[in-house]
């Protein structure tokens, strides 16, 4: 470990090694170039109220964060219409946090969960996946739910979201479904995500407010 003494005789970690650390936590954190572009800079909130509340507690949640993060209430949730501006929201808290060097990783629902299913009669490689989602600092779930859902599905997510509820892990979570579909596919999960969400669910509804469709 690298040291830089400093004039007052105490000790300091040398910047270029929590630069490493802050390189590496990218590195494994699964977020690609694209989605490092996703910024709070970048991101026009004066679209409409909706885009402006959900930019606000965005913001707060994320200035906020070292105060959140080991409470009872430390996740947040984007729900709601596509094109809406969720992942953007989601990836503009994680890069603010990737660039404090705050681990977070990034966990694509539909292709993760096919991975871990895929990997579920390779005991090693199974519990190496699932030690990643459940033990990161920080969590970020996207499109949660998307797809047709099986059994194998909520139990696998139902595993990872009940550890980090138990050990008080932040989850950034976002998803197409609102609060009564997610309840609908499974009660423990969306209760325990809705539970620490308080004050951070987002809720985004009406074809208006899809990006895509009605531009920049
Ligand atoms: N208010 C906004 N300002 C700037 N870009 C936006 C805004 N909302 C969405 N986008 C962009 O539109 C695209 C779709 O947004 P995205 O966050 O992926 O939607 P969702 O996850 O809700 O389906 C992305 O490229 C995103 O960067
Ligand atoms: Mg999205």
């Amino acid at each position: 470990m690298t040291f830089l003494l400093l004039e007052d005789g105490t000790a300091k970690e040398c910047e270029c090694r929590a630069l490493r650390i802050a390189e590496e936590k990218l590195k494994i954190s699964g977020v690609s170039e694209e989605f490092r572009q996703m910024r709070f800079e970048n991101f026009s909130y004066e679209r409409s109220v909706e885009t402006i509340d959900a930019y606000l507690k965005a913001k707060s949640y994320s200035k906020n964060f070292s105060d959140i993060r080991a409470a009872r209430q430390n996740s947040i949730m984007f729900l709601g219409q596509v094109g809406s501006g969720k992942t953007h929201l989601s990836m503009a808290i994680a890069n603010s946090l990737l660039d404090k060097s705050i681990g977070v990783i990034y966990m694509p629902f539909r292709d993760s969960i096919t991975k871990i299913k895929q990997s579920i009669t390779d005991e090693v490689n199974y519990n190496k996946e699932m030690e990643l989602y459940k033990n990161a600092q920080v969590l970020l779930i996207d499109d949660l739910f998307k797809g047709s859902v099986t059994t194998a599905d909520i139990n696998a997510m139902f595993s990872i979201i009940n550890y980090r509820y138990m050990k008080k892990l932040p989850i950034i979570v976002s998803s197409e479904k609102n609060i009564n579909e997610l309840l609908a596919i499974d009660e423990a999960i969306a209760s325990r995500l809705i539970e620490t969400s308080k004050g951070f669910v987002i809720e985004f509804k009406g074809k208006h407010l899809n990006y895509r469709l009605v531009g920049a």
